[in-house]
């Protein structure tokens, strides 16, 4: 990817603990925009209290235990993702969602990216998340990521008749070589 080239280059950068009013504003548009996407509603968003949305910026922000990502371009911000590690040794991936003008140029990629970048700075085995079973593009995303279907299957929450299918990538140190490999032979 040549950033320079494209019209609209992409920052993906955590969130800063001051910008949880523009956190909120983006979560309720995704929750609004894509309600079948996600295991929340925008009716219980949208009852949370300043509070919550300030202690999430500020973990967002902190890293440590979760790590909030926004994809900013000359249009402001395009999207988002949350990474939180998880009991189990995983770090969990929760929230991606891309402005609907802003999709198919490689932005939800690039999120994805900075979760697994994350993953590994905070040495967590894999990324997990999980997918709602007819949603067919962010099953398509995960997999040009390298996530794979576990055979895990659970409800959603906001629509319980729906399953979704966990999906999962191991975060190695070495599988995003920076250089060619040499071949022998
Ligand atoms: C799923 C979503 C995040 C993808 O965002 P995006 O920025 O458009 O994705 P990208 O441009 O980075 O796509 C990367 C690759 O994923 C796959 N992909 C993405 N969207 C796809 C679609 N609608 N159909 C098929 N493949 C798709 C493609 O392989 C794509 O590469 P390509 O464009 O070179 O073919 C976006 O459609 C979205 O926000 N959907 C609603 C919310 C949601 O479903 N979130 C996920 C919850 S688990």
């Amino acid at each position: 990817v040549a950033p320079v080239d494209h019209p609209e280059p992409v920052n993906v950068r955590p969130v800063r603990a001051g910008e949880w009013r523009d956190l909120r504003a983006l979560r309720l548009r995704a929750l609004e925009t894509d309600p079948g996407a996600f295991g929340s509603t925008f009716a219980k968003a949208a009852a949370y209290p300043d509070s919550e949305w300030i202690e999430r910026a500020e973990a967002g922000d902190a890293g440590e235990q979760t790590r909030t990502f926004v994809a900013v371009t000359d249009q402001g911000w395009q999207g988002m993702v949350i990474a939180a590690l998880l009991d189990d040794g995983d770090a969990g991936l929760f929230g991606m969602w891309v402005e609907p003008r802003g999709r198919r140029a490689g932005i939800a990629a690039a999120l994805v990216d900075a979760v697994v970048a994350w993953a590994r700075e905070r040495r967590a085995a894999g990324v997990s998340l999980s997918v709602a079973e007819d949603n067919m593009a962010a099953a398509a995303l995960f997999g040009s990521k390298g996530f794979a279907f576990t055979g895990e299957r659970r409800p959603l929450p906001s629509r319980p008749e729906v399953g979704t299918l966990e999906m999962r990538r191991p975060v190695g140190g070495s599988e995003e070589p920076t250089r060619p490999r040499i071949e022998n032979g």
